[in-house]
């Protein structure tokens, strides 16, 4: 089978996380609960997680089951009832769904940005024409999962610095994929990851890098610490860990994230671009092929997205995967206001998304596949 769906989650995991969560299932658990104090798989996780991100003191990490359950945790948190709120229309639904709540519960107002306004050319003016006395929060992708282009996260978090106004960041695909220099932005910026993507995890495994400590708690519960206390521990990272961690998705986690350090995430990044450029040149002459555009130029990310004039994406899909053994992603890929915003077909794209261990062979074989079907439609 050849995977190209490694936006959805990267596949195959490194020998070493496989392993790393083997050990930690098969094994007694290094502790039954959690201590305090370092010395376990958690703490070094959030050790090198905090040179991952450059983040100045990694116990303001907190390990988290998803992006999702982080944006959740973040988006509610912050944003106040009757506020506005500023986010683009690359959004995924684990960002839109929180936002859509709190409009409908809590009466927030919504801005979506274009995707020609998140450009670097754009971001600054349109951020700044969109803001309102009343914003109390920016909330944006780092790298869209269906289109691959980057957002200038330094240039969003100096601009709401000087409004005061917190940033959210999605780093579901960033986190990896792009450096995260977060000890050098600007403000307060909260940058929400994704275990299970580019940082080679398990499912399951995912957090958020804390500005401080003046997020307001949402979820309490057992720490296995501190157990006379009748309210949840204020201090982080437990402020936000509520529950018995994922230990073994988290061991795996920590495997992965050491398997990208050692090559680094510049090399990947490198590694990805060649590929999709691969893609993105062999692709160009075949007939009804049409390739989303990535508006920052940014093929390192490692997606693509593109549509067969005619055909839907997901009986494409389909016939890739059965007649081909080619695993992509077809539809709208849980981010609905992309299509309309660059006026794609409604019933959405295919996306090609490379990983560490994607070959050009394989990307050699998905061209050959995708000139067999536009050449017999
Ligand atoms: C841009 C983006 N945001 C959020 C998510 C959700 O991440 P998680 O699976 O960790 O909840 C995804 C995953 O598909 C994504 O691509």
């Amino acid at each position: 089978m050849i995977y190209l769906n490694n936006a959805a989650t990267s596949h195959p995991k490194p020998a070493r996380v496989v392993a790393a969560v083997m050990r930690s299932l098969t094994q007694p658990p290094r502790e039954a609960g959690r201590s305090s104090g370092g010395g376990n798989a958690l703490e070094d996780l959030r050790q090198s997680l905090a040179r991952l991100f450059n983040v100045a003191r990694p116990d303001h990490i907190a390990l988290l089951p998803s992006a999702t359950y982080a944006l959740n945790l973040v988006i509610q948190g912050l944003a106040r009832p009757g506020s506005h709120v500023i986010t683009s229309c690359y959004e995924h639904n684990s960002v839109l769904r929180p936002l859509y709540h709190l409009r409908q519960r809590q009466g927030i107002e919504v801005t979506y940005l274009t995707p020609e306004e998140c450009t670097v050319e754009k971001i600054d003016a349109a951020l700044t024409g969109h803001l309102r006395d009343t914003t109390s929060l920016i909330v944006l992708t780092h790298v869209s999962n269906v289109t691959g282009a980057v957002l200038d996260v330094r240039q969003v978090a100096r601009i709401a610095a000087q409004r005061g106004i917190p940033v959210v960041i999605d780093g579901a695909q960033g986190a990896g994929t792009v450096p995260v220099d977060h000890r050098s932005l600007p403000g307060t910026v909260y940058y929400c990851f994704a275990g299970h993507k580019v940082l080679m995890g398990p499912a399951g495994t995912g957090g958020v890098v804390l500005p401080d400590d003046r997020l307001p708690q949402m979820i309490f519960g057992g720490t296995g610490v501190l157990s006379v206390l009748e309210n949840h521990p204020e201090t982080l990272p437990l402020r936000h860990e509520a529950g018995t961690p994922n230990h073994s998705g988290f061991e795996g986690l920590l495997e992965g994230v050491r398997f990208l350090q050692e090559d680094g995430v510049s090399a990947l990044y490198a590694y990805k671009k060649e590929l999709i450029e691969h893609f993105v040149e062999g692709s160009q002459g075949l007939p009804r092929v049409r390739l989303v555009p990535n508006l920052s130029d940014t093929h390192g990310t490692g997606i693509v997205s593109f549509y067969l004039e005619g055909a839907s994406p997901q009986e494409m899909a389909m016939v890739l995967s059965d007649s081909f053994g080619i695993e992509v992603r077809a539809g709208l890929h849980c981010a609905p206001l992309v299509n309309g915003a660059l006026g794609l077909p409604a019933r959405g794209t295919l996306r090609v998304s490379t990983g560490a261990f994607t070959t050009h062979d394989e990307i050699d074989s998905m061209l050959g596949a995708l000139g067999a079907l536009s050449s017999l439609m």
